[in-house]
């Protein structure tokens, strides 16, 4: 017996509906990605890199974790961005945050999670070094600023890694920009934060 039968059966319709509009749409890429963009994302099931962009298969390369946090030490995520800059060459890589980010509340809060308070260490981190712009503001908007600023922090964390600064230094054209995604209305917001 399948499990899960019914996803099995959603995919079916889907890869049937993909063909349906344009036959070779597989074959082709499965010879091939060429994707222009890397998405950091948020693990957030509310946020589908490709979705919200509406993009098909075979256009963006994905990283997810909680809090789209980018730490230097972090193997797994350098990994995907090397992979993307040197090998696949991507043009853009975009760090999306979301507004009611599950990650940054549990970081803002006192109360402990166990494991992943050490993963959210790195939220405070950036609550503590923007303490004087969230200071006076009340707990939603200091969510959502935080939500923001938390981008930006890892914008820079991006454009500070070795691969983007060798890849720079290499005269190649690679743009980090930063993103926040409503969940309530399902718009995305230029933070502005973009570095070239
Ligand atoms: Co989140």
């Amino acid at each position: 017996m399948k499990l899960l039968k019914h996803l099995f059966d959603r995919n079916l319709e889907w890869a049937d509906e993909i063909k349906r509009k344009e036959p070779g749409f597989f074959s082709k890429l499965s010879r091939q990605q060429a994707p222009e963009y890397l998405w950091i994302g948020c693990s957030d099931s509310r946020v589908p890199a490709n979705q919200i962009v509406d993009l098909p298969p075979g256009e963006v390369f994905v990283h997810r974790n909680i809090a789209n946090v980018v730490v230097h030490t972090d193997l797994n995520c350098l990994s995907v961005i090397q992979y993307a800059v040197d090998v696949l060459k991507v043009k853009h890589i975009i760090v999306c945050g979301h507004y009611g980010c599950g990650g940054i509340k549990a970081a803002m809060d006192r109360t402990e999670h166990g494991l992943i308070d050490n993963w959210l260490r790195h939220i405070k981190d950036v609550g503590r070094l923007n303490v004087e712009e969230l200071r006076g503001l009340g707990h939603e908007e200091k969510l959502d600023l935080l939500c923001e600023l938390n981008v930006k922090e890892q914008v820079s964390n991006v454009c500070n890694t070795t691969i983007v600064q060798n890849a720079w230094k290499r005269g190649i054209e690679l743009a980090i920009h930063g993103w926040i995604y409503n969940i309530e209305n399902g718009i995305l917001k230029d933070l502005d934060a973009c570095i070239t």
